[in-house]
């Protein structure tokens, strides 16, 4: 049996994670800011970092796989945007790479990190901002994104699931996660029914925006059955998969994105792409 952490246990998909992993005879490490065997804010950084340390603690230094759920969604009230850049990028980032040595000691682990379908049916995120959170600075990603006002919470939301894809897509390859065995990939639902839209869905404008919202296939997506995508890419099916950005979410970037991608390489980006290939070493 394996030994996992899990972020954001406490509520929603997190919380479908830790009984479907349970259930199967799983060992599970929690973490959440209340009933989890970590306790920790994950929107400061001293609540990262004893987050950090407790897990590399209870795991004794190895660990099969990683889950980061935990999650704020895009509420349009005051200092949102700063919570909401804090947990879901950072929140992730930080722990992981402190977690990395465990992860490598387990030899196969993997990665599952909860991005979101609002990373590429959101318009108009300002890059500069993703660019600045991939930089490590957050503060100057919330400087851009509070040029939106009112609506700086939305775009802070998208922005820090774009930025997370793409966090995960870049250190996916590198020596440091796939050449220790570990795999990197993300899961990016659509609209799911767990308290974080239930709570979207009692505030009328953000309930209005999110009814509006096309769905193809119809209604909102189940925790559990996202929990058993997740399951899936923890275990062996997923030894291959690598730097992925997994969508379950009924349809929606198909809809809106059908032929933005997979898309072949432009001419004005085969320079990079012959260069890249020279520099893999088998
Ligand atoms: P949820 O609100 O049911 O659960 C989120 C968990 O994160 C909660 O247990 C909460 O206590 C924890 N959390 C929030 N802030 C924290 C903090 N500062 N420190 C420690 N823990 C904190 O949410 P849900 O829906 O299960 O979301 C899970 C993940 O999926 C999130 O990353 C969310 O952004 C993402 N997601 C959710 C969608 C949805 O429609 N429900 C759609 C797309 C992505």
């Amino acid at each position: 049996m394996s030994l996992y952490v899990v972020t954001g246990s406490a509520s929603g998909m997190g919380s479908a994670v830790v009984e479907r992993l349970k259930g199967s005879g799983h060992d599970v490490l929690t973490v959440d800011q209340h009933d989890a065997d970590v306790v920790a804010d994950l929107s400061t950084a001293e609540g990262r970092a004893r987050a950090g340390r407790e897990v590399l603690k209870l795991s004794e230094g190895r660990l099969d796989g990683a889950v980061l759920a935990a999650g704020l969604g895009p509420a349009l009230v005051p200092g949102r945007a700063k919570l909401v850049l804090e947990v879901n990028y950072n929140g992730v980032v930080e722990l992981l790479e402190a977690w990395r040595p465990a992860l490598a000691a387990g030899g196969n682990a993997k990665v599952v990190a909860f991005g979101s379908n609002s990373s590429t049916t959101v318009p108009l995120v300002p890059a500069p901002a993703i660019s600045a959170l991939l930089r490590g600075r957050s503060d100057r990603a919330l400087w851009v994104l509070n040029l939106a006002g009112r609506q700086a919470p939305t775009f802070a939301y998208a922005a820090s699931k774009i930025a997370l894809a793409r966090w995960i897509r870049r250190n996916a390859t590198a020596p440091e996660w796939i050449g220790a065995g570990i795999r990197l990939n993300a899961l990016a639902p659509g609209a799911i029914m767990t308290p974080l839209l239930e709570r979207q869905l009692a505030t009328p404008a953000e309930a209005k925006l999110i009814r509006q919202f096309p769905i193809p296939a119809g209604g909102f997506g189940d925790p559990g059955q996202l929990a058993d995508w997740v399951v899936f890419m923890l275990g062996p099916a997923a030894d291959f998969l690598v730097g992925s950005v997994v969508f379950v979410d009924g349809g929606s970037d198909a809809w809106f994105r059908a032929d933005d991608w997979p898309r072949g390489v432009p001419a004005r980006r085969l320079r990079g792409y012959l260069k890249r290939m020279k520099e893999f070493r088998r």
